[in-house]
């Protein structure tokens, strides 16, 4: 992979799986990384390695901070392993404290902080992508413009991609900027539908029960018609799908699974993968084990039938 990308480039056509690291690092209490915690990190990005993933997605405030310094650590540690991925990782949520509420926080000035903070913590000079976290209600797109102009021209992050944006979103603040956005991380997934149904349940009646949905409209189109990456976090579902009696999604899931002498796990990913919009399954599983198996989702290739089967069956109620 040779970055910078060429515009348009998707990023799903070098790896089509990203590891993301929230569950490195710990408690979320601060504190020092311990040694255990360095071996657990350790298993679980070699594991992601061994799947070809070469993408690894963190986020400033991922166990406040210990996410990041705890990958930083095995990076001091081996010295080859940066040359073996791309690292991209998210600012702009910031929490609570004794003089604030929680809030987003999309200001230049914030923006460059988080930057050198991330850049630390993973003890690197140059981030490849920086993702802003989730719409700041203040956000000004010149203003966030400026600040990635000069972390760019300081060779301090490559690319910039959104999360958790809708298609105006991102259409307003790339009115600002020279550089198209690369990615937008959403949660997508068989347990979070809502970016399908806004699709299929146009123009029906029925819809108005899905309330959810209609925000969605124009976004898997937006990012597909202007080469911006989708990535699906909350792809395993947080291990919802992991019962096979647990519901009937569940069962669908483990029968299609047995039938493809495959996890659950790596069909959950495979049918986000068989969605034409090119869609990236961000794994956020700290089990080596349950890494490796998730390398199944890109050797198996779900039919027509099983993927809407598993998404008929998840929604629990049928199509119009
Ligand atoms: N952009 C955003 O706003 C946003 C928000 C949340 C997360 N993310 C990113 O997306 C990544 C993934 O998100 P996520 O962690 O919410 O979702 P996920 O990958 O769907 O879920 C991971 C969780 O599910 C558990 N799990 C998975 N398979 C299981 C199974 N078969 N049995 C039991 N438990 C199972 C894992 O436990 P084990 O660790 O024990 O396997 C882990 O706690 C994160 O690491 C982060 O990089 C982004």
């Amino acid at each position: 992979m040779s970055f910078p990308l060429p515009l348009q480039t998707h990023l799903r056509d070098v790896t089509p799986l990203v590891y993301g690291c929230m569950a490195l690092g710990g408690d979320w209490n601060g504190g020092p990384v311990t040694e255990t915690d360095i071996a657990h990190a350790h298993a679980a990005v070699e594991a992601a390695l061994d799947i070809g993933v070469t993408l690894f997605d963190h986020a400033d405030i991922y166990r406040r901070g210990k996410a990041e310094a705890v990958f930083g650590e095995l990076l001091k540690r081996d010295p080859g392993l940066r040359a073996r991925m791309r690292l991209q990782s998210k600012c702009g949520i910031r929490f609570a404290d004794d003089a604030n509420v929680g809030r987003f926080d999309f200001s230049a000035d914030h923006i460059e902080r988080s930057v050198d903070g991330i850049l630390q913590r993973l003890g690197i000079t140059h981030l490849d992508i920086l993702l802003l976290h989730r719409p700041d209600a203040l956000m000004e797109p010149a203003e966030v413009a400026r600040a990635f102009g000069r972390l760019k021209a300081a060779g301090k992050v490559g690319h910039l991609g959104v999360s958790n944006m809708h298609a105006a979103q991102m259409r307003w603040l790339q009115t600002a900027l020279d550089e198209p956005l690369v990615a937008n991380q959403l949660e997508l997934s068989l347990a979070k539908l809502d970016f399908i149904d806004a699709g299929t349940t146009f123009n029906d009646p029925q819809a108005a029960t899905r309330p959810g949905a209609a925000a969605w409209a124009g976004t898997l189109e937006y990012a597909q018609q202007h080469g911006v990456q989708l990535q699906a976090w909350g792809s395993l579902a947080q291990g919802r799908f992991n019962e096979p009696a647990a519901s009937g999604a569940a069962k669908v899931v483990h029968e299609i699974a047995e039938t493809h002498r495959t996890t659950a796990n790596a069909v959950l990913l495979a049918w986000l993968l068989r969605h034409p919009a090119g869609i990236q399954p961000v794994i956020g599983s700290g089990s080596a084990e349950r890494i490796r198996a998730c390398g199944d989702a890109t050797r198996i290739q779900l039919s027509r039938e099983e993927w809407y089967r598993l998404y008929v069956t998840a929604r629990g109620q049928a199509l119009p």
